[in-house]
């Protein structure tokens, strides 16, 4: 179960990056362009928030199941010490959790505005901060410190 779930929890990393980087385009031409709030849009907003959950499923899943925590949680005054056990054990999970708890208040937030101009600014500005986020919190396999592959087989 472990290996299959760290390469779907992998795998959906790029679902959440796509959906995003997508919202935030079709967000920012809206706002600036002043375009119409259609429901097309909406959808996009409500795929977008889903998918990023579907991943916080994925990773607290992982978290209880994950060698790398178990040996962080059972170890924790020198664990706390390694960069890559720390990383895992702690600020991945801290940094995704606040990503993806921005990502649904603006969410919810551009839902409940009244104006498709209002709900287009809602969603640039709290996807924008959701994505940098998960963006610093990536293990990026190009990364010095903590890195994993890009894609990883099944
Ligand atoms: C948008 C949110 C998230 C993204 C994009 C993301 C991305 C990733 C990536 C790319 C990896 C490396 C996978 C590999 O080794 O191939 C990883 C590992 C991991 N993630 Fe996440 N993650 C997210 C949220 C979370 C959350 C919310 C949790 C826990 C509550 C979590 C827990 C973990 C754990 C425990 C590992 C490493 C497990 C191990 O190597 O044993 N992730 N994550």
């Amino acid at each position: 179960m472990y290996p299959f779930l760290l390469a779907l929890h992998s795998l959906t990393r790029w679902l959440v990056l796509i959906s995003l980087i997508i919202s935030l385009i079709v967000a920012y031409r809206g706002w600036l362009l002043k375009k119409v709030f259609t429901k097309s849009v909406n959808v996009l907003r409500i795929i977008t928030a889903t998918i990023s959950h579907i991943q916080l499923t994925f990773g607290l899943w992982l978290y209880f199941i994950s060698p790398i925590v178990h040996y962080f949680l059972a170890n924790f005054k020198t664990a706390v010490h390694e960069r890559e056990i720390r990383f895992f054990g702690m600020e991945h999970v801290t940094i995704m959790l606040t990503a993806i708890t921005v990502i649904s208040i603006g969410s919810a937030k551009a839902k409940r505005k009244t104006t498709g101009q209002e709900k287009f600014k809602t969603m640039a500005i709290w996807f924008t901060i959701g994505l940098l986020l998960i963006l610093t919190s990536i293990p990026w396999s190009f990364s010095p410190l903590v890195n994993r592959p890009s894609f990883r087989a099944f």
